[in-house]
């Protein structure tokens, strides 16, 4: 017997599992993207009774890849059948915005859905469970999953601000013709909506102050905050919505390419460098404490912690407290629905 089949499996819950992110992120799974080429995992798939046959059918191409990994596959439509035993728990699974709702009606009809599947957390996964959230408005909902779910630590929660991470290292690569493995220091800040803030002001390319190299590029440093403010963090914070319209529908493998590198640093580690993720703030940089915000982040293996002490200049503070200042809007709708 290999030492990968003498560990016990670690339970990994996907929510939506029959959707597109979903049917992008089992099979990495299951061949040891996330958890690394010796650790076993058990799939459980949740979803509507609508989405089940989807998920269904994934989990028969699962079976079909005879991954050596993979423990086993349940689909399910129950909550607690879900989470039971969790040890890694991805929300995916939201409702979509249709024509003619309202945000208040989004929030309404999402807090439906995380405060149940908070609670069946809170109730029946393990004891060391991490939750991702991935559905939308996904700071929201996690802060709407940690409050369903009192007994679980609440920084066990987090929702996912990796794509944007992702793309705000792509975008600062391409501009600077380096290769993305030698960016590093980006920060999303915020809400993962437009008002994020993707920031370069810590970043360094290819070992060199992003900034000095932008400047250098495109002719001073007043012309690279120039092209930061008016072409990068529009680029960035409005790539989602860029994809919809070019696609046809929301990023999906580029998300579940994220959600996997998000579980797999807070689990096998950072290294030397942070990455972000949008995580309860106890006050940190000024955000209002109990808000699930993006932060520049590291992990030794046990969970996230925010880096701090970075310096933030005038711009920094100000773009920063618009976007908070949309999680606070959003968390007393969300308070003033009976959510929280
Ligand atoms: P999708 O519509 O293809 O799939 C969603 C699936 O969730 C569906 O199969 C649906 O049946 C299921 N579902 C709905 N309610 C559920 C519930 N209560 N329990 C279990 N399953 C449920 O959507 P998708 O493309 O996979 O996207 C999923 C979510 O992720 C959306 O909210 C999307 O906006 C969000 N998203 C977030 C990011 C991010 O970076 N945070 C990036 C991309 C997409
Ligand atoms: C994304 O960032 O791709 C998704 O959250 C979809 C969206 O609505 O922007």
């Amino acid at each position: 017997m290999d030492a990968a089949r003498r560990q016990e499996p670690t339970t990994v819950t996907v929510t939506g599992a029959g959707g597109q992110i979903g049917y992008a992120l089992l099979f990495r799974i299951a061949a040891g993207a996330m958890l690394g080429p010796d650790r076993p995992v058990r799939l459980r798939l949740l979803e509507i009774p609508q989405g089940v046959k989807a998920a269904e059918g994934a989990a028969l191409e699962l079976q079909d890849c005879a991954f050596d990994l993979l423990a086993g596959v349940e689909v399910t439509d129950d909550a607690r059948t879900a989470f039971n035993g969790a040890n890694i728990a991805m929300l995916v699974g939201a409702r979509p915005r249709s024509a003619g709702m309202e945000r208040a009606d989004l929030l309404a009809a999402n807090a439906g859905i995380f405060g149940p599947q908070g609670a069946a957390i809170g109730a029946v996964a393990a004891d060391d469970v991490r939750v991702l959230v991935v559905g939308n408005p996904a700071n929201t909902n996690a802060l709407i999953a940690a409050a369903s779910a009192p007994d679980v630590p609440a920084d066990r929660f987090a929702a996912l601000t990796r794509l944007d991470h992702d793309r705000a290292t792509a975008q600062l690569a391409q501009a600077t013709d380096a290769a993305a493995s030698g960016i590093r220091g980006v920060t999303i800040w915020g809400n993962h909506s437009a008002s994020q803030f993707p920031d370069v002001d810590h970043a360094t390319v290819a070992g060199r102050a992003a900034r000095d190299v932008l400047a250098e590029r495109l002719g001073g440093a007043d012309a690279a905050a120039k092209w930061l403010d008016e072409v990068y963090v529009p680029r960035v914070a409005g790539r989602g919505a860029e994809i919809i319209s070019v696609r046809g529908s929301s990023s999906a493998a580029s998300a579940a390419n994220a959600a996997i590198a998000h579980i797999r640093d807070s689990v096998l580690g950072t290294g030397d460098g942070w990455t972000s993720a949008a995580v309860l703030s106890r006050g940190e940089y000024g955000v209002q404490e109990g808000l699930y915000s993006s932060f520049p982040v590291t992990s030794d293996g046990s969970g996230y912690r925010i880096v701090e002490g970075l310096d933030l200049d005038e711009r920094a503070r100000r773009r920063i407290d618009a976007s908070v200042a949309e999680l606070v809007a959003e968390r007393d709708a969300v308070r003033a629905l009976g959510a929280l």
